[in-house]
């Protein structure tokens, strides 16, 4: 990248970029494009070239030539002079205005940014779509990893099923912690924090609304339907206890923290999608379970295709700015062919279920009475909500007995009524553990 001239090799006019943000993924995008301005320009067919850097705080951008630097994001992405936006400040607002004042003016637009396509992916998808431009977003899921491109194009032919990931690098790290080492989920956190993995204020991360925002965009690429952050199932890892983990240890799984996006067709035809994110069993067997760390892995199956797993570092500076590089010589190229590339798909508009309806498995630890009559007991409960039990264990006699059941799969609704039955027994002295299993069979 050339921020004067330069770095494509034919005479065609260079494409003028205006970068919204230079934080975490911003600077390293500045650093990729003028590391391989002369590779872009010539993978482009013309130089790229930065018009400006819109921040905050100027000051503390000295790596940045100051007379690209403004406050003015506002006059940046008005520019005539702009033929590309690139969007990573973040957040809804001034994002979803700046995004659709230049794609009003004509820019085409790579954003990073979750949030907002979880929240208002129709409304950026219409303007990109009334101005002929292009509305570009691979970054915004699972960093570094190209997943929505394969959902968008490669797998356009096909019919997919379900799309299962780890899709938050920080709570993937807690929970790995957690398995690998028995540590409670604060000791965990203290850790991811001390590490620079977790944000001083985790929230974003621990209670899944970074994981339901990917969620929310996977399901409606996947399916060619609309599903936005607030249809979204969603619970955190915040309780998540070492017990929890124990539990799953001891049946050979793991615990990991997914966003599950899944079609279901009902006996009458009808089909309706379901998106949650939750913490979950899954057998060691399964290939997520080996996804360690603060790395991200997405498995989707389609009818055709069969499984297919993507896996990779979903965050860091230079990991989403790959991505984002990605799509601006897409976009780039797109633009200098005078076309645009695929919009947004959303034929299909399907009813997004409730978790209430949607088929899952439980694994339920009890504390229990070790007396006569205490199984049959519980099975009842089970049974009065239509639930069949898949396995029954039990550990320890007298005081320390506790029932381990792993249910067969059933509505959720059902089976979190019957959780509730049981909290009600005389038998019962504590549900030591209670998590949805996911991965195996039915
Ligand atoms: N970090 C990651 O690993 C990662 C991974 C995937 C996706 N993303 C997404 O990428 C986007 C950016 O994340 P980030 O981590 O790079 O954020 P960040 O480090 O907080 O950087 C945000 C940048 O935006 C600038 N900014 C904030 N408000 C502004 C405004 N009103 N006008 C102009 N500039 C403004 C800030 O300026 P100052 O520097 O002057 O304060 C800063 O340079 C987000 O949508 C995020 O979800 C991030």
């Amino acid at each position: 990248m050339s921020e004067r001239g330069g770095g494509g090799r034919s005479g065609a006019a260079p494409l003028r970029v205006a970068l919204l943000g230079c934080g975490v993924v911003g600077s390293q995008v500045v650093r990729l494009l003028r590391g391989q301005a002369g590779d872009l320009g010539a993978r482009v067919g013309a130089p790229l070239q930065l018009a400006g850097v819109a921040v905050r705080r100027p000051r503390r951008h000295q790596d940045v030539p100051a007379d690209l630097l403004t406050t003015d994001a506002h006059g940046l992405v008005e520019r005539s002079d702009v033929d590309i936006v690139i969007e990573v400040i973040g957040g809804l607002e001034p994002a979803r205005t700046l995004l659709l004042a230049a794609m009003k003016t004509g820019k085409s637009v790579v954003t990073a940014n979750k949030a907002l396509l979880a929240e208002d992916g129709a409304a950026l998808h219409a303007a990109a779509r009334e101005s002929g431009v292009d509305l570009y977003y691979e970054a915004s899921v699972a960093g570094a990893i190209p997943l929505l491109r394969p959902l968008r194009e490669s797998l356009a032919g096909d019919r997919i099923s379900r799309v299962m990931g780890i899709v938050n690098g920080t709570t993937n790290y807690i929970l790995s912690r957690m398995d690998e080492t028995g540590a409670s989920f604060g000791e965990a956190l203290e850790e991811a924090t001390a590490l620079g993995y977790a944000e001083a204020d985790p929230t974003s991360d621990v209670d899944g609304f970074d994981a339901a925002a990917k969620g929310a965009i996977l399901a409606g690429l996947a399916f060619h339907t609309r599903v936005t952050a607030s249809h979204v199932h969603r619970e955190g890892i915040g309780e998540v206890t070492a017990a929890d983990v124990a539990s799953a240890r001891a049946i050979g799984c793991t615990v990991k923290l997914l966003a599950i996006c899944d079609r279901v067709v009902a006996a009458g035809g009808a089909e309706s999608v379901g998106v949650r994110v939750h913490p979950a069993m899954i057998p060691r067997s399964h290939p997520l379970a080996g996804v360690g760390d603060a790395f991200n892995a997405v498995f989707v199956e389609g009818e055709a295709a069969g499984q297919l797993m993507f896996y990779g570092r979903g965050a860091g500076g230079a990991p989403t700015a790959s991505a984002v590089l990605g799509d601006l010589v897409a976009v780039a190229r797109n633009r200098l062919a005078g076309v645009r590339g695929a919009g947004e798909s959303a034929y299909a508009d399907l009813r997004v279920r409730p978790i209430g309806e949607t088929p899952t498995r439980y694994h339920i630890s009890l504390d229990v009475a070790d007396r006569p009559g205490v199984l049959a007991t519980v099975a009842l409960a089970f049974a009065d909500h239509g639930v069949s039990i898949s396995t029954v264990r039990q550990e320890g006699r007298g005081e320390d007995a506790t029932l381990v059941l792993v249910t067969h799969t059933a509505p959720d609704a059902a089976l979190a009524a019957t959780v509730d039955d049981l909290r009600r027994l005389d038998v019962v002295r504590e549900i030591a553990s209670v998590l949805r299993v996911e991965g195996g069979g039915g």
